[in-house]
């Protein structure tokens, strides 16, 4: 089985995680005889937009549209503000394709030190809706540059959009083991649209009578998942509230640099996107010390879109005998560059 991807690797480490990641790809293809990827490399990133003025050229969504998966990296440079290169280029992605759901699991690999005590019981998925709420890019300013000046950001929330993200929450709870799912919102403080988030939710909770749910504020949620970590499975949230808990989540399972996401379309009219969470870290751009698994775990998510599941399950097990076997890079506290851990992957996957 052959299948298309459109690379995107953006700016900083987003080059450097993803070149190895389509190295353990390649590898992982070879490996397994039956499997072939055809990777297409698209160089939009704010390099590109400060020599062209643009991050994606004109037609470019439409390109893309014709593939069956995107691979990303990050974007972000201190050479352009970052409220342009997010929208323009990340932004543009995932609403231009309806990729309404983000998924981002949270899971400490074996080998990987948290600090948070209980950590090992932390096997979470956090569902982000990513088309609208905080996000919207509903907003203005008026007096600019005046002292009376006002800015607005106005949250949109639609009953289709919150309605959409509840049930795709509700179908992943459902199709994992403890069938458990949280609702993340602010209903007390803000009356509108988090309200009929949780009307909405309870709604739709109706037509799963086997998932068991609960409700926490956003605020509150915060202490749970650090103090009692083992209590929770899957959790649905906002745009903005659900970018926070990911990071913060990411960070109690070890590092920013080995979580993953998925930015899916669900109803699969357009490609769906893969990226690891973290940004383009401009500390350690071009170092290469950036950790490869965030993109790596990443792939394994791309794969089981594809409905390559052997492939996707291959690949977890070689990410987990990696982090197990101690080889680290400095942000788990080891000394291990980028090529190192890739090329022990590698090996890894071929004596398989
Ligand atoms: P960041 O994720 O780039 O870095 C935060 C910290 O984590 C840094 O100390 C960095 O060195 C470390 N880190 C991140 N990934 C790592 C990895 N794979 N291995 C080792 N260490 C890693 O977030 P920051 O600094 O807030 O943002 C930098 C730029 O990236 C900004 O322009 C921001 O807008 C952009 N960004 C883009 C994202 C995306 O494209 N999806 C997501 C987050 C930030
Ligand atoms: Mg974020």
């Amino acid at each position: 089985r052959s299948h298309r991807i459109a690379v995107i690797p953006g700016d900083g480490i987003g080059q450097e995680v993803i070149e190895a990641g389509k190295k353990v790809l390649s590898a992982l293809a070879e490996k397994s005889g039956d499997l072939c990827f055809e990777f297409v490399d698209f160089d939009w990133s704010s390099q590109r937009y400060l020599e062209k003025g643009e991050y994606i050229p004109a037609g470019g969504l439409d390109k893309l549209s014709r593939f069956d998966a995107i691979y990303f990296g990050a974007v972000g440079s201190q050479d352009v503000p970052d409220h342009i290169s997010l929208w323009e280029l990340r932004l543009a992605i995932c609403q231009g394709f309806d990729q309404y759901a983000n998924v981002r699991p949270a899971r400490v690999l074996p080998g990987v030190n948290s600090r948070l005590k209980g950590a090992e019981s932390i096997d979470w998925i956090i569902v982000r809706e990513n088309s609208e709420g905080e996000y919207s890019g509903n907003g203005g300013r008026v007096h600019q540059g005046f002292p009376d000046e006002v800015g607005t950001e106005v949250s949109v929330f639609t009953k289709k959009g919150v309605e959409r993200i509840h049930r795709f929450a509700f179908q992943l709870a459902q199709s994992r083991p403890r069938k458990q799912l949280t609702l993340v919102t602010k209903s007390n403080a803000q009356r509108y649209g988090m309200v009929l988030w949780d009307e909405v939710f309870f709604e739709v909770a109706k037509d799963y009578p086997d998932v068991s749910i609960d409700r926490e504020l956003v605020d509150a949620v915060t202490t749970r998942m650090v103090l009692k970590p083992e209590t929770m499975d899957v959790i649905v949230a906002t745009n903005l509230h659900a970018d926070i808990l990911s990071d913060l989540a990411a960070a109690l399972s070890g590092s920013l640099g080995i979580a993953p996401t998925a930015n899916l379309n669900p109803a699969r009219t357009f490609p769906s996107m893969f990226e690891p969470i973290h940004g383009s870290a401009f500390d350690i751009a071009g170092k290469g010390i950036a950790n490869p698994v965030g993109s790596f775990w990443t792939a394994v998510m791309m794969l089981e879109h594809l409905g390559e599941s052997t492939a996707a399950e291959r690949l977890m097990a070689a990410i987990e005998r990696l982090t197990a076997s101690g080889l680290q890079t400095k942000d788990l506290g080891g000394t291990a560059t980028t090529r190192d851990v890739t090329q022990a992957i590698c090996a890894d996957i071929e004596r398989q």
